[in-house]
Parts: structure tokens; C-alpha cells; sequence
């Protein structure tokens, strides 16, 4: 067996798809309201209130390491906060989400969005970032995020969450122009938001394309993906980056080509046929439906050995769900997850 790694060697082996000592876990939405300690801290302090002051922030994005033993800490955070500086006031309402009250529909409202550096505009997230980067001392590697292109639009077009984006995909359609100025815009800021980020100390930075599945593959070519690549290629280099979607089954090879050196997939495929259609160009990480850790251990664990037995110890795996722990989830299923797969990948 080789030495023991720590988490965030055990992270960055498997993204350069080296061989770790054992496979490298973290959780989608792993510092949330599963967790009870979380639920308290949000007792006393406002969803906001928590991502915009680093001290708490940074409290939240130890809870799931200290708990789970999970090799990737993500950043307590949210995709929406950079908005702010671009000058689009935004709330986050519990149980329903991200809700904007002036959806951006108009030239003159996609016009006035500003493009600005994340020290001037989010200046609270870099200072949780340098703190975590201390804090954890290479016991888990930091993971900073944000939303990528296609999504940000879905939530500044619509202004809420929905099932279909209609608005979202009217102007996409019907007002090519416009929709590519906005996606141009929302790609120079994230491209200097991810870039503050690494600055400031994450180790890996994700790309949240949540929405995609919505799109066919021509749309996804024409309306998306050139500025994902952007993002992609402008990170090269910096930051090992990780592509994020669900229901993407139809968008897969054309996820791959924006070349990013991990691909996050849900469980509608099973993990080895997505990374085989990927031609094995990229690190995979996923892919357990995060509805099985509602079911008894013995399924949970089948359903991860099943994964770890498809993977077969092929480097580049970072183990994980498909989506986001549901908050009903018992974090004790979730800390017997980790050191399961730890104990089953070991090399
Ligand atoms: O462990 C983690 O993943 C923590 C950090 C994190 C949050 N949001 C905290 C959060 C991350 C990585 C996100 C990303 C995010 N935010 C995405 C992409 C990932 C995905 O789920 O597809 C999206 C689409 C959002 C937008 C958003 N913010 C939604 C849909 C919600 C949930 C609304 C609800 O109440 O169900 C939020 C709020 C939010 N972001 C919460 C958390 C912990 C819940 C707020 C609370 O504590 O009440």
C-alpha cells in the first residue's frame, strides 16, 4: 500500500488523474441543513449573514470535514453572491431559493451589468478562502465554485427558480444579440471571480451548470458553450477546474470539448459509460443518486461499491453524489459513506 495522503493530496492526485492512495469523497451541499450544528448556526444568523462573514463562513465549510472526513472542503458560499457586484440586488427565500425582484428581460438592464473584480465586489469570500486555506492546513482541498454561464442567466432572466425557464429561453432564442451580450457578461465576471479565488488560496474551483439539462445539443454548441470554453481556457494552468450539470446525458462529449480537467455526471449513467463517452480525456467525478442515502446501509453500500467496481481503480476519480444531499439525510450514513469508500479504494 502506498504512504497514507492527506485529504487535499489525495484531492489534487486524482484531478491530475494520478493514482491516490485511496479515492478522494466529498458531498454536493455537504456544509447544509443535514448537518444539525448548521441548523443551529442558522438559528442565530440569516443564510447571507453566514456566506458574507468570513469567520462564519468559514465555520460552515470545516462542519462536514470535522463530521464527514471528507477530502474536499467546498467553500460555504453561494452562486448567486456575485451579483451583488454586478449590481443586481438579489434575496435567497428559504424553501423556494434565488429570487430577483428586476429579472434582467432588456438591452438597457443587460447593458447596465458591471463586470467588477471580486476584491472590490465580494471581498468577504477571498478573506474566507485565505482563512480556510490556513485552517485546514492540507487536511481537505478547498474547493472554491461558481455558477457558470447558462445557469447565472436562468436566474437573472427568470428571477426565480423554475421548472422550464421560459423567459430565460425566450431570449435565447428570440433575441440572440442580446442573450450573448448578457452571457458575455456574466463570463468576464466569473472569469475574474474564479480567478480571485484561486488567488486567494482554493486548491480546485467548480463550475455549477445546474440548469443545463435543459438544453438539446445544437443549443447547448450555439448559446453556451463557447463561453464555458472561455472559462475553461482561461483557467488553464491556474486552477484544476471541475465541470458540474445534471441531466446532461444528451450533452456529455460536448461537455468534455470545453475542457475541463474533471467532469461531475449524476447518476442517470452509469459512471463508467460516461467517462468512456468522454473518451477518458477527463478526471469523472459522481456519481450516487443522493436518494439512495435515504435507503438501508446495505443499499447505499452496494450502490457505492457499484460505482468503486465500474471506476476499477482507474485514475481521476473524485467519489460524490450526483446532486445535493437532501436535507433529510442522516449524517451519520454520510460519515460511514466516506470511510467506506476510503476503505474500498484503498491502494
Ligand atoms: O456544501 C455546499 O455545497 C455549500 C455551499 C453551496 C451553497 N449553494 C449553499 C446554500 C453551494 C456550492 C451552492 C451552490 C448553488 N446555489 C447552486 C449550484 C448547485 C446545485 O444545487 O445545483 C445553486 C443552483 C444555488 C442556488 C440556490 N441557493 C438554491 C437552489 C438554494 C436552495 C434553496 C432552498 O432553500 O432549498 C440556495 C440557498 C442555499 N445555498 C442554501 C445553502 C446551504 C440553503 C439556505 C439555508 O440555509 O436556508
Amino acid at each position: 500500500m502506498t504512504r497514507t495522503m492527506t485529504g487535499r493530496d489525495r484531492f489534487l492526485t486524482a484531478v491530475r488523474r494520478e493514482q491516490p492512495d485511496r479515492t478522494p469523497v466529498w458531498f454536493m451541499r455537504q456544509a447544509g441543513r443535514c448537518l444539525p450544528e448548521y441548523r443551529e448556526l442558522r438559528k442565530r444568523h440569516p443564510f447571507l449573514e453566514v456566506a458574507r462573514t468570513p469567520e462564519l463562513a468559514a465555520r460552515a465549510t470545516l462542519m462536514p470535514v470535522d463530521r464527514f472526513g471528507v477530502d474536499g472542503a467546498v467553500l460555504f458560499a453561494d452562486i448567486m453572491l456575485p451579483l451583488e457586484s454586478m449590481g443586481v440586488p438579489f434575496e435567497i427565500q428559504p424553501g423556494v431559493g434565488p429570487v430577483i425582484a428586476d429579472p434582467i428581460r432588456t438591452a438597457a438592464a443587460v447593458d447596465a451589468i458591471r463586470v467588477a473584480e471580486p476584491e472590490e465586489g465580494t471581498p468577504y469570500v477571498l478573506e474566507a478562502l485565505r482563512l480556510l486555506r490556513r485552517e485546514l492546513d492540507g487536511r481537505a482541498a478547498l474547493l472554491g465554485f461558481a455558477g457558470a454561464p447558462f445557469t447565472m442567466a436562468c436566474y437573472l432572466v427568470e428571477g426565480r427558480p423554475s421548472k422550464e425557464y421560459p423567459s430565460t429561453k425566450a431570449m435565447m432564442y428570440g433575441e440572440p444579440e442580446l442573450w450573448h451580450r448578457l452571457m458575455r457578461a456574466i463570463t468576464d465576471t466569473t472569469i475574474l471571480y474564479l480567478k480571485g479565488q484561486a488567488e486567494a488560496g482554493a486548491d480546485v474551483v467548480q463550475l455549477f451548470d445546474s440548469w443545463l439539462g435543459l438544453l438539446n445539443v445544437s443549443s447547448y454548441r450555439e448559446y453556451v458553450q463557447p463561453y464555458t470554453t472561455q472559462i475553461f481556457t482561461s483557467l488553464k494552468g491556474i486552477v484544476p477546474t471541475v465541470h458540474f450539470s445534471t441531466g446532461t446525458v444528451q450533452l456529455l462529449e460536448a461537455i468534455g470539448e470545453t475542457g475541463p480537467d474533471v467532469v461531475s455526471v449524476d447518476w442517470r449513467l452509469p459512471i463508467d459509460e460516461a467517462w468512456e463517452r468522454l473518451g477518458h480525456r477527463t478526471g469523472m467525478q459522481g456519481n450516487l443518486d443522493p436518494a439512495r442515502l435515504m435507503a438501508p446501509w446495505e443499499s447505499i453500500r452496494g450502490a457505492a461499491d457499484d460505482i468503486l467496481d465500474r471506476v476499477d481503480n482507474r485514475p481521476g476519480h473524485v467519489f460524490n453524489l450526483g446532486h445535493g444531499i437532501m436535507p433529510q439525510t442522516d449524517p451519520d450514513k454520510l460519515a460511514r459513506l466516506v470511510q467506506h469508500v476510503h476503505l474500498g479504494s484503498a491502494r
